[in-house]
């Protein structure tokens, strides 16, 4: 129960990392707001949770968007009267040829991949000091570091995420306000199921990920959420401005 008690905003909480690690944070003690545009997925992860006990309010919203980054610090703060984790993980991933991209495809990726990430720091980083610090953990992807044609919009992002969370953490760190960046590699999500679809099958995917991720599996949803626990937890309380792997030795790999 080392989250217990502690006021957690996630977005991207409907699906995949985010529901993993609502489930975990729901089950180490966490009172929780989840902020998804997918509302449906919203309201089936509320209910999956149910049985943990847990507070949870649901935030619908595009985190694109400033009002929703509002209303959802208001939320935990009316709700909880504090907030001290932000795991600011919704995102999306495209690719395609460079030259074929236009300026509003780049836009739109980029304002929620990492224009989202800025509204909902400067919406909570106010709130996490008032109530003495805390943790904000930012989602960026092994994609910032390794990376493959046709991705040049979203490495962009993973990568501005990380400059994101090294920059706040030396204004805040001192403040008790400790900021962290995890890089995911081949995690087991709806996202991932999508791109073997794609590709024509999972049978397609499977190869690349043992060729590309030493170990040979996709990561599971929980074993993501355990270590952003950890990064909000107080036993994590040195690390900060870190960018975290969590790849299966993908970016150690030639
Ligand atoms: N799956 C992987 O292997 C992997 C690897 C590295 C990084 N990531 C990153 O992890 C994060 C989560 O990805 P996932 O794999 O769980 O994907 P997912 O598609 O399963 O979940 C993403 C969630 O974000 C929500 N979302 C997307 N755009 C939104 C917006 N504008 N406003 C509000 N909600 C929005 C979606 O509705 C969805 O519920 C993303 O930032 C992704 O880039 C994933």
């Amino acid at each position: 129960m080392r989250l217990q008690g502690k006021s957690a905003i996630i977005t991207g909480a409907a699906s995949g990392i985010g529901a993993g690690t609502a489930e975990v944070f729901a089950e180490q003690g966490a009172r929780l707001v989840l902020v998804d545009r997918d509302i449906d997925g919203l309201h089936g992860v509320q209910d999956a949770l149910a049985a943990t006990g847990a507070e949870i309010r649901l935030c619908p919203g595009d985190v694109s968007e400033r009002a929703t980054a509002e209303a959802a610090v208001a939320m935990a703060l009316e709700a909880f009267g504090r907030l001290d984790v932000l795991f600011n993980n919704a995102g999306v991933m495209t690719s395609g040829d460079f030259a074929e991209w236009d300026e509003d495809r780049w836009d739109e990726l980029l304002d929620i991949n990492l224009r989202g990430m800025y509204l909902m720091c400067h919406a909570a980083v106010p709130a996490m000091l008032a109530a003495g610090g805390g943790s904000i953990i930012n989602t960026s992807s092994v994609m910032a570091v390794l990376t493959e044609p046709g991705y040049e919009a979203y490495t962009t992002s993973k990568a501005g995420i990380v400059g994101l969370t090294k920059a706040l953490a030396v204004s805040y760190t001192d403040r008790g306000l400790r900021v962290n960046c995890i890089q995911p590699g081949w995690i087991d999500t709806p996202m991932n199921r999508r791109l073997a679809e794609e590709l024509g099958g999972m049978d397609k995917l499977t190869p690349l990920i043992r060729q590309q991720q030493p170990l040979s599996r996709m990561i599971t949803t929980r074993e993501v959420g355990n270590l952003v626990a950890f990064l909000a937890s107080d036993d994590s309380s040195g690390i900060s401005g870190a960018a975290i792997p969590i790849d299966g030795a993908a970016s150690a790999a030639i």
